[in-house]
């Protein structure tokens, strides 16, 4: 199929079938709305649902990932009613009201829900049996089951507790003291999920910085969490027991992550000025945008807000000459999700770039230091691989003509990861001849609507 010329948009993702993202070759221009951002959008169903009675969820972001934690949330006694476009109404049963479900709960492809969810039934003494897709089974589990076993919960899993199925049976917890060795703000979360219902303080040390939306959104609902250190650096994060969470409305903003995608497209295509409208900005998620500035990128923050408990503003981003930069290791964290589209932007700009210290990116969805070198190698771009990040051979800047940036085979496996499907994606966009991804249902994962977004504002 030959998405972006005579095809409406939402054919791109009938099925599972390989689809050609054509050139979006004068640019993109005019003002998009990105889907709610995933972190928060699990977090509001997963606090919601121990909260004291109703919460209001709007900007709620609709995906495979999201609609897996609703499920999962009803598995445990929690009714959750989708009220329309985004919006939800989560009937919170209070911090001991979760009930045992009757079923393993399926996680699908979501990591978010497999690490966050042990952690919130903890304290319950019930039995929950966690299991996923085949990405989630082969991703690590230690890092949680180890510190919530010390916490007094019994959890088990599969190959000598390091992968999924998981087993949780919670019940009767006391404070840890637990130093990540893998910056994770899915351990911290899970811990300090764990944290709300043990007896005592319960510490997470993180080596570098993680996002905060956890704790942010406890405090919201009047809970007590401190961190020492700066928000954007390595430092212990404390929380309290809790009686009771009594979380406001939350209104999710939009999906840094996915913004991300919208604004390198906009930096590589030519005469692009694209406004993206109330994007998350917290600063453990914005990484990429100071690495994309020291590359000489036109992206401005233009009107910051606040929207509950997390900043918010409008993202403005115009066709740039892009020159080669380096990603420290301390910089990874901030950028974790970005890494695989700022790949792209590197493989476009100037000179040769360097990542270092992302051995992290070996166990997401996919490979993807793995899944990332492979796509930019398809595109013609020389990578260089190591154990924890890669070199990138810039092809040299923005073109003004129509000529393809890529030079190689315009083939790209997406390995059902979702944020490769979409740098693949992106790599069409702003090419001459556009660029095949296989299998890209999976972008669902995070977010729909993606080709049907490019549409609206790609001049072709
Ligand atoms: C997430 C944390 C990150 C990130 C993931 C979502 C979260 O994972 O990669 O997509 O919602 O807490 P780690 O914390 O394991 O690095």
């Amino acid at each position: 199929m030959i998405y972006g010329q005579e095809e409406r948009a939402h054919d791109a993702h009938a099925n599972g079938r390989d689809v050609l993202f054509a050139p979006v070759a004068a640019g993109l221009k005019g003002t998009v709305r990105v889907p709610g951002d995933k972190s928060i959008s699990h977090r509001a169903v997963m606090l919601g649902g121990v909260s004291e009675g109703r919460v209001e969820v709007t900007g709620f972001l609709r995906s495979a990932d999201t609609l897996a934690t609703v499920d999962a949330m009803r598995a445990l006694g929690v009714r959750v009613d989708e009220e329309g476009e985004g919006q939800l109404t989560v009937h919170g049963v209070g911090l001991e009201g979760l009930r045992e479900p009757t079923d393993v709960i399926d996680v699908r492809n979501a990591g978010t829900l497999i690490r966050l969810l042990p952690g919130l039934v903890a304290g319950s003494r019930f039995l929950c049996v966690l299991t996923g897709d085949a990405s989630i089974r082969s991703r690590p589990m230690a890092r949680i089951v180890e510190p919530l076993s010390r916490m007094g919960a019994s959890v088990w899993g599969r190959d000598g507790d390091r992968l999924p199925p998981l087993v949780v049976r919670g019940g009767g917890l006391s404070g840890i003291h637990h130093q990540m060795e893998v910056a994770s703000a899915q351990v911290k979360s899970c811990l300090l999920l764990a944290g709300l219902s043990a007896e005592g303080e319960t510490q997470v040390v993180e080596p570098g910085p993680t996002r905060d939306h956890t704790e942010r959104m406890i405090r919201f609902g009047g809970g007590r969490v401190e961190k020492e250190g700066r928000v954007d650096g390595p430092g212990t994060v404390t929380v309290r027991p809790l009686e009771r969470l009594r979380l406001p409305g939350i209104d999710v903003p939009g999906d840094f992550s996915s913004a991300a995608f919208l604004i390198v497209a906009a930096l590589l295509a030519s005469e692009s000025d694209l406004l993206l409208e109330r994007v998350g900005l917290n600063p453990t998620r914005t990484g990429l945008l100071s690495v994309l500035e020291r590359m000489g990128a036109d992206v401005s923050i233009e009107r910051c807000d606040e929207s509950g408990a997390e900043p918010i503003g409008d993202l403005r981003a115009r066709s740039s000459r892009l020159l080669a930069t380096d990603v420290s290791a301390e910089e990874v964290p901030l950028m974790i999700d970005e890494l695989p589209i700022w790949a792209l932007a590197a493989a476009a700009a100037e000179g040769t770039s360097r990542v270092r210290g992302a051995r992290e990116l070996r166990v997401k969805e996919s490979d993807r230091l793995a899944t990332t070198a492979a796509l930019l190698r398809s595109l013609g771009v020389v990578v260089s691989a190591y154990e924890d990040g890669m070199d990138i051979v810039g092809v040299g800047g923005t073109r003004s003509d129509a000529e393809p940036p890529w030079v190689g085979d315009t083939r790209v496996l997406a390995g059902g990861d979702h944020r490769i499907a979409m740098v693949g994606a992106v790599a069409g966009y702003v090419s001459g001849k556009g660029v095949l991804v296989d299998d890209t249902d999976c972008i669902t994962v995070s977010f729909p609507g993606f080709a049907d977004t490019i549409a609206r504002v790609g001049q072709r």
